[in-house]
């Protein structure tokens, strides 16, 4: 059993490079300067973009400046509510507070864990003026739905497809199914750049907006230094935009590997009753950034045990996300303890669920080692039919 001091840990996340990886960054450090200094950011915005098939994408420094980028040039300000899922990192909800409006937090889709079309309609109010569905673990929520609710109230769609690069709804791919798109490049992505984000639109107006705001309220280009407002400075560097470009030209192939990784699981656990794992409806295409795993409501085992006890054979895991209204720091938000007690989806599967390794690196024996310690834990606890 791979067990003790110097055991290598089985990684949750992390990263394909390969020598292009090096390659392009290398070329950026020794190139990307003076009249030069944008070059990577050109090819890897168009490319990414062309990817998308929207017409513009706008590097940043990470996904969080980007949806907070995204609610100034809608529009969303104080007074303002902006619904989000329960489940997701903070990450989706932080900067509705930074703009000065309020988050709502609406229940999740039980075979999704996304947010519904009638989570989020139960959860308007006069004052919503954005919502922001999240494309949570690489999977898709029902985004036309969503989307014919949000028009038919004038509600701006912020979809935010930060755990979701190359995920598709219809053909159509994640981050291109609402007014503004946003993804992270962080180094537990599929596709990263160390830290680093992309907002993507079709909305010209819109990517103006961004691009004065995320240069201290400088427009495109201007050389004479002559700032129209007090923004931000919200910028990739090239040398992460070099390695962005190079981890999209393998997109495929790194998508490939996520799918591969849960085919194994998939695999593995197919003789394992009272578990459930990442779900993939007709007509989407789930990229399965962290393969999850719903522990049955009758196991008397709970997700963090299992955390607890795969930890101790050298496995490495994450809880699922917790309701966003059960964290201290929105103790004191206006709707938290409203949202406690109806949001009983997210609430019954967060404390069941738990993130097993999902890394690129991660081979078939380590994803059988996982699945079999998981197993002998579960046969351990004496409370499943295996
Ligand atoms: C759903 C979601 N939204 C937003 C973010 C924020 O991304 P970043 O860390 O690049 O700011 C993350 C990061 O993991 C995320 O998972």
């Amino acid at each position: 059993m791979r067990q003790g001091v110097g055991v290598p840990k089985i990684p949750i996340a992390g990263p394909s490079i390969t020598q292009k990886e090096i390659d392009y960054v290398a070329d950026a450090v020794a190139h990307a300067w003076y009249g030069d200094a944008g070059m990577y950011h050109a090819r890897f915005e168009r490319a990414f973009a062309d990817y998308l098939g929207v017409k513009h994408a706008v590097a940043l420094p990470s996904c969080t400046s980007a949806i907070h980028l995204a609610l100034l040039a809608m529009g969303v300000g104080p007074g303002d509510e902006v619904i989000v899922p329960e489940i997701t990192w903070i990450a989706t909800s932080a900067p509705i507070t930074y703009v000065g409006a309020t988050p709502v937090f609406a229940d999740i889709d039980p075979r999704s864990w996304c947010l519904s079309a009638t989570t989020f309609e139960s959860c308007i109010t006069p004052r919503t003026k954005a919502v922001i569905p999240v494309d949570l673990y690489g999977n898709m929520p029902d985004m036309d739905a969503i989307g014919e609710v949000a028009r038919a109230k004038g509600i701006s769609v912020l979809e935010d497809a930060a755990q979701a690069v190359g995920a598709t709804y219809q053909g159509r791919k994640a981050g291109s199914l609402g007014d503004v798109g946003v993804f992270s490049f962080h180094g537990s992505k599929t596709l990263t750049t160390g830290e680093g984000g992309m907002l993507v639109s079709d909305n010209d107006a819109m990517v103006e907006r961004v691009q004065i705001l995320r240069d201290h309220g400088r427009v495109p280009g201007d050389k004479a230094f002559f700032n129209r407002e007090i923004a931000f400075k919200y910028k990739m560097s090239s040398m992460q935009a070099a390695l962005g470009l190079a981890q999209l030209e393998r997109i495929d192939e790194l998508i490939a590997k996520k799918r591969e990784i849960f085919a194994w699981y998939q695999s593995e656990m197919a003789d394992v009753d009272l578990v459930t794992l990442n779900d993939e409806a007709a007509g989407t295409r789930n990229v399965y950034w962290m393969v999850t795993v719903i522990l049955a409501d009758s196991l008397r085992i709970t997700a963090e045990e299992m955390g607890r006890q795969l930890a101790e054979r050298g496995i490495d895991t994450r809880p699922f996300f917790h309701p966003l209204s059960s964290l201290p720091a929105y103790r004191d938000h206006p709707q938290a303890s409203e949202a406690a007690l109806q949001n009983e989806t997210a609430y019954s599967l967060s404390p069941r669920g738990l993130n097993l390794p999902s890394a690129l690196n991660l081979a078939r024996e380590d994803v059988r080692f996982v699945c079999e310690s998981l197993k002998e834990i579960l046969r351990d606890a004496g409370r499943t039919s295996i």
